[in-house]
């Protein structure tokens, strides 16, 4: 619907059935547990968060170095550390402000521990949705390994469905050959919604020391590189499947978000960027209902699938 410049934009939306006040996240593993922005802002602002995957039990990451700062971007294969879904739910989401939807990520080695996360999480006050880690690039086993085989995949989003009533999107890999295939399972086994994209499996090398920088070798590239691939890829699976999409990858300003709604995206999340401004996710938030206003749309919601490609 067209508005005029003085009327004011409804940023609401609704993501796989999880109601935002506007159509921003922050990515899992770049907002820790909401906790430690709560200094930079105030979490009502953002339309939720995305915390930091979690496993059955306590996880240590790999030894470092496990950060690296590329062009445009960053590598990382930190490993999923994390405090554990029953400390999480325990001594972390207590201090979450009423009123902030959190989604929680689930991670396992095995399939059955991503169903055992999904149901101590499910019913938990302030959970709003569960998103299913399907591709994480850097660890040894799961992660990218369940999220590049579509029988696998298939699997272990039957499994979690199995084991929760909450809505559950699963996060996709850029790491294979055919997204829309990926996107098409996830719908078929009941997931509400999907997410993509995880960061893209990625090296780098110190030529002084002529050792890689990263101890793992291998890790996860994140950052404004990324955003044009997965900018194509959320393309290619909303026209894949029906079920809603949340589009990552990259977003550092409010037109990176909006590229990503228009290309079929109903919510986006914001991941490195947050590393060099904590403060992104709200301007970006802000940025998308100035768009919004400035092109005429009532709605920042309708911009959604908007991409004129006559
Ligand atoms: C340091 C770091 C840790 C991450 N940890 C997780 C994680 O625990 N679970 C997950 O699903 N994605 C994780 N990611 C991937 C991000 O959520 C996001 O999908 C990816 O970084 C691409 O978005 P960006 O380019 O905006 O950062 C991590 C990314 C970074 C940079």
């Amino acid at each position: 619907m067209k508005a005029t410049s003085s009327d004011s934009v409804d940023t609401t939306t609704n993501l796989a059935g999880i109601e935002l006040r506007n159509p921003v996240l922050t990515a899992s593993g770049t907002f820790g547990y909401g906790t430690e922005f709560k200094a930079f802002m105030d979490l009502r602002r953002i339309g939720g968060f995305v915390a930091k995957s979690l496993t059955l039990q306590p996880r240590f990451g790999n030894p470092p170095p496990r950060i690296g700062e590329v062009r445009a971007g960053m590598l990382n294969a930190i490993s999923l550390e994390n405090v554990g879904v029953d400390a999480f739910i325990e001594t972390k989401l207590p201090e979450i402000p009423e009123g902030v939807p959190v989604i929680a990520s689930l991670f396992g080695t095995e399939i059955s521990d991503y169903g055992e996360v999904a149901k101590r999480l499910t019913g938990v006050p302030k959970i709003a949705g569960l998103e299913v880690n399907a591709s994480c690039p850097h660890v040894k086993s799961g992660g990218i390994e369940f999220g590049q085989n579509p029988v696998v995949l298939a699997e272990l989003v039957r499994c979690v469905r199995a084991a929760t009533d909450a809505p559950v999107l699963v996060k996709l890999s850029p790491n294979v050959t055919s997204i829309a295939e990926m996107a098409k399972v996830c719908e078929a086994e009941g997931a509400d919604g999907i997410s993509l994209i995880n960061a893209v499996q990625a090296m780098d090398v110190d030529v002084r020391t002529r050792r890689p920088v990263l101890k793992n070798i291998l890790g996860g590239f994140s950052g404004p590189a990324i955003l044009p691939i997965a900018l194509r890829m959320v393309w290619q699976a909303s026209q894949a499947v029906k079920i809603p999409i949340c589009g990552i990858g990259g977003i550092t300003e409010s037109d990176d978000a909006v590229k990503f709604l228009l290309c079929g995206a109903t919510a986006v999340q914001v991941g490195t960027a947050n590393y060099s401004n904590p403060m992104a996710a709200v301007e970006i938030a802000d940025g998308i209902a100035a768009y919004a206003r400035d092109a005429g749309f009532s709605r920042t919601a309708d911009l959604t699938g908007a991409l004129e490609t006559g």
